[in-house]
């Protein structure tokens, strides 16, 4: 976040508040999230967005506080399963600013979206649409709904490209013509309201050409629709995906930029075709909450291996932060419980679980005098760290504290084993 520090006497701060202190009174290994700053980040966005609706895809990392601060500044939430539907709902959040995805709900999600109203629903394939019609003709209900496309956008993280990345599991093609017969489906059935369009084309993206790419796809198919029905769909949403910095080396576009390039392509494509402009809506998670948060550790061995490298072993891991050792992500991590004078020292920080790689980050230096007892920050860690963990080898997972002023809260405990064994009927 952008309120790490050092104090004077080199032990880091979030927010001023110093990082031995918070794992003195809430343990290790820790979630840290900076309110203020993840604050700032929703209200970039929808400031930036102004005219568009900004929903925040709670899959990055929901609780019911983020609930509450998501819906205090004025963002919508995108919800895509059940369990993250029940969280919104138990924080209040008022369901006609909810959007359920998902590309396999289930009879008993769709219907109690349908019975709370959730502003709208993202249609990801014709058996949800048969089901999600039945369901509304059994209430009575038109629930509005937007069809999720793949036009044939790969993003990939520093790059996009333009091939037939149709072939998955999400979303109905473009380019084979499952989206327009969806939306037809949809319109001539009359019994579901469709609003609009929906694409997502990957997550951890630089490059905005992606994103403008498949404005103009889909809008081609906004275009189609019209056409064959004399329908003009009002809200075009172009899903999330903004990459952070998670080292030195990223370099994200502001909120501004991305608003601004995709008003850009949207108009000028509703003008070659002769469209009324859509409403515009964004999901992002990850740049919301993934610099906003950092992960405390605290070193347990340090190994030298035959002079190849260093292995520091911290007291979470993979359980706390996967995506290292499932997606080569790279992380950056520093000696946060002190000043060091000590040289650079090549280390590979590593977690506790019983699989070589548990790698929590690959590479990175730190002072060659790391030691039992100290702490090492990782920063960056708030999208698909804690909303991604696991039990394995039984390990509780991490609190979540959240920083603000002179408060340092629990807004997500940690479990106890416990908890752990309260599952165990056996
Ligand atoms: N909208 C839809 C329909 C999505 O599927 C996703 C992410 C988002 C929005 C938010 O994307 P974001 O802005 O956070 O990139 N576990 C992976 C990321 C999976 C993203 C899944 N969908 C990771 O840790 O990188």
């Amino acid at each position: 976040s952008r309120s790490v520090a050092r104090e004077d006497d080199g032990e880091l701060a979030v927010a001023g508040h110093r990082v031995g202190a918070l794992a003195a009174q809430f343990g290790t290994p820790l979630f840290v999230l900076d309110v203020a700053d993840f604050k700032a980040r929703c209200r970039d966005f929808v400031t930036a967005f102004a005219g568009a609706d900004v929903f925040y895809a709670g899959k990055a990392f929901l609780s019911k506080a983020v609930v509450r601060w998501v819906a205090e500044c004025g963002l919508h939430l995108d919800v895509c399963t059940g369990g993250e539907l029940a969280v919104a709902l138990a924080a209040d959040f008022p369901p006609e600013r909810l959007g359920l995805h998902g590309n396999n709900k289930s009879v008993a999600e769709l219907g109690r979206a349908l019975d709370v109203g959730v502003g709208r629903i993202v249609v990801d394939s014709f058996d949800e649409i048969d089901r999600l019609t039945a369901l509304a003709r059994e209430r009575g209900v038109r629930p509005r709904v937007l069809v999720r496309t793949t036009c044939g956008v790969e993003a990939h993280t520093h790059e996009f490209i333009a091939t037939a990345h149709e072939d998955q599991k999400f979303g109905l093609s473009l380019s084979g013509g499952a989206a327009l017969a969806a939306a037809l489906r949809i319109i001539d059935d009359g019994v579901l309201d469709l609003v609009g369009l929906h694409s997502h084309i990957g997550s951890q993206i630089f490059d905005t050409a992606g994103f403008e790419v498949a404005a103009r796809r889909i809008l081609g198919l906004a275009a189609q629709v019209r056409d064959a029905r004399g329908v003009d769909l009002p809200e075009l949403d172009l899903g999330g995906g903004f990459g952070i910095a998670y080292t030195s080396q990223d370099d994200p576009a502001s909120p501004k930029e991305l608003a601004d390039r995709m008003r850009a392509i949207v108009a000028d494509e509703c003008r070659a075709r002769a469209l009324p402009e859509p409403r515009l809506s964004i999901e992002p998670g990850r740049a919301l909450i993934g610099p906003a948060m950092l992960t405390l550790y605290e070193v347990g061995t340090v190994k030298d291996v035959d002079g190849i490298r260093t292995y520091v072993s911290v007291d979470g891991g993979m359980s706390d932060n996967i995506r290292t050792a499932l997606y080569g992500a790279t992380y950056s991590a520093t000696l946060a419980s002190r000043r060091s004078a000590a040289g650079p020292l090549l280390a590979r920080i590593v977690g506790k679980h019983c699989e070589s790689g548990d790698i929590v980050v690959s590479d990175e230096f730190l002072p060659s005098d790391v030691r039992p007892g100290d702490l090492v920050a990782v920063p960056g860690t708030g999208a698909y760290g804690r909303s991604m963990a696991s039990n394995y080898n039984h390990v509780p997972r991490a609190a979540v504290v959240a920083v603000e002023g002179d408060e340092a809260r629990v807004i997500v405990r940690r479990e106890t084993e416990d908890d752990l064994l309260r599952l165990d009927v056996g």
